[in-house]
């Protein structure tokens, strides 16, 4: 596979593509400002497969250890990941405006510790939220549809084929072939394989 590398002959911003990030050439990335949060250290932080489109909005706030890979031919509009583990999309993923993919929370739920870590932000060179907090891998099937504004929360599994609806908080598994919406995500009907 021949990877992009370096920076990007149509980008606006002045940024390059990280060294650990595997991108196929025939993937498109409209701007490496989506890497501005990337801080991987990971042998691969960030693999896309080929023909995938990752326009613009789009941020891969990636921890030191996170690693997310799509597939091919996938789609990403303005999709926030947020990473320290693991997200993993599959092949033909579309996954619309505004979603968010979080495998951590980063933010402490003690609230003199939550107060800590805003005061420790203004020091930091990203100005970011990194408190530690366990993470759980996000895997996202092939095939699979995430309308907009919706939220996939740590640990979760989203089955091959499945549809979730459009501002829906995915805070359990979704069985292949299933469409699931609402806050909590709850199945609505199942699909034919
Ligand atoms: C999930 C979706 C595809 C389902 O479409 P559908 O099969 O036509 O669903 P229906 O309109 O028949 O709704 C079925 C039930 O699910 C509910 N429902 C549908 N979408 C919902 C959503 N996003 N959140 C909460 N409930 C939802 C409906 O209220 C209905 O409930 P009821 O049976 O109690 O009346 C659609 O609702 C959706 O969210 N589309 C978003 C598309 C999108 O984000 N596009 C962006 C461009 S990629």
């Amino acid at each position: 596979m021949t990877a992009l590398k370096g920076t990007l002959p149509w980008d606006w911003y002045s940024g390059t593509i990280p060294d650990n990030a595997i991108i196929d050439e025939t993937a498109y990335v409209e701007t490496t400002y989506s890497f501005n949060l990337y801080r991987s250290h990971a042998p691969v932080g960030l693999q896309i497969g080929k023909g995938s489109s990752i326009y613009l909005g789009t941020m891969f706030d990636v921890g030191t250890y996170g690693q997310v890979s799509l597939g091919n031919y996938s789609l990403m509009n303005s999709v926030r990941i947020i990473c320290d583990e693991e997200i993993k999309i599959g092949d033909y993923a579309l996954i619309s405006w505004n979603v968010v993919l979080m495998d951590t929370y980063r933010v402490p739920f003690n609230p003199v510790e939550r107060r800590k870590e805003l005061v420790r932000i203004p020091k930091r060179k990203l100005r970011n939220i990194d408190a530690k907090h366990s993470a759980r891998p996000i895997h996202i099937g092939a095939n699979v549809w995430i309308g907009f504004d919706a939220c996939v929360l740590p640990g979760v599994t989203i089955g091959e084929g499945s549809i979730i609806g459009a501002r829906s908080v995915v805070t359990t598994d979704v069985a292949p072939y299933t469409i699931a919406a609402g806050n909590p995500a709850r199945v609505i009907r199942h699909l034919e394989a």
